[in-house]
């Protein structure tokens, strides 16, 4: 099957298929807050949304998730690209497919992105690879959008300090990791420029918001959706 965005693919749209919008970003870029704001907004606007998550968008997944997380101990690279992407099969296949067909907009924090920045080239594995392996795992499915919130390491550390939570097995990875994945988020969005839209994470929270409002707000007017009342989003 072919890649490329549904819009690309030529796939049915306009109201019959529903969006896939994905965010990505690291650790303590804000990219969660940021997915919440939009799913509230375009809730609020009268589209049908899901606001879902990769690690643990399902049962099966919030107990692949403690695993991947919480595991004390080692887990060999390729057994934690398989965990993410085991998730990732059964999230995508029993929530997240379905909802796009019924028309729902799919507002998703982290995806198959992830995998190919913090196990492709974070971990070492082969970047298309482990893309590959994602790919496989979800039947090509691949967003319509992915926000990158872009945020410096030593930042980002920072405000994940400032929220004294304790770190999972890969926050509390060295910051050469993080500004590895980093580098490999950039590079990813440098290759698919029309699928990526990149900001800078240390922009205000409402900054940010209001600048990827207008980003979906082209993308659903291209998409030809409306809200379920009919009024313009
Ligand atoms: P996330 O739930 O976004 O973290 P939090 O809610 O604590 O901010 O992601 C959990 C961690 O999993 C994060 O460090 C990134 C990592 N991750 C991968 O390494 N590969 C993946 O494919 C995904 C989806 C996440």
């Amino acid at each position: 099957m072919s890649e490329g965005t549904a819009a690309s693919r030529g796939e049915p749209s306009a109201s019959a298929r529903g969006v896939f919008i994905t965010f990505e970003g690291g650790d303590g870029s804000g990219k969660s807050t940021q997915a919440s704001l939009l799913a509230q907004r375009l809730s609020q606007a009268g589209y049908p949304v899901l606001h879902t998550r990769e690690p643990g968008g399902t049962d099966v997944g919030l107990e692949i998730r403690e695993l991947v997380l919480h595991h004390r101990g080692d887990i060999v690279p390729r057994a934690e690209a398989l965990l993410y992407a085991a998730d990732r099969a059964h999230h995508i296949a029993t929530v997240v497919r379905p909802a796009i067909d019924a028309g729902t907009i799919v507002v998703q924090d982290r995806y198959l992105d992830s995998s190919v920045a913090y196990q492709g080239v974070g971990r070492g594995l082969d970047a298309a690879e482990v893309r590959e392996l994602s790919l496989w795992a979800t039947e090509r499915l691949l967003p319509d959008l992915t926000v990158l919130l872009d945020i410096d390491e030593t930042d980002a550390r920072a405000r994940l300090d400032a929220a004294r939570k304790g770190f999972d097995r890969l926050e509390a990875e060295s910051s050469e990791f993080h500004a590895i994945v980093r580098t490999a988020f950039l590079a990813l969005a440098e290759v698919e420029r029309d699928r990526f839209f990149v900001v800078d994470a240390a922009a205000p929270a409402e900054h940010l918001a209001a600048r990827i409002d207008e980003r979906v707000s082209q993308l659903l007017a291209r998409q030809g959706l409306v809200p379920d009342d009919g009024r313009p989003g």
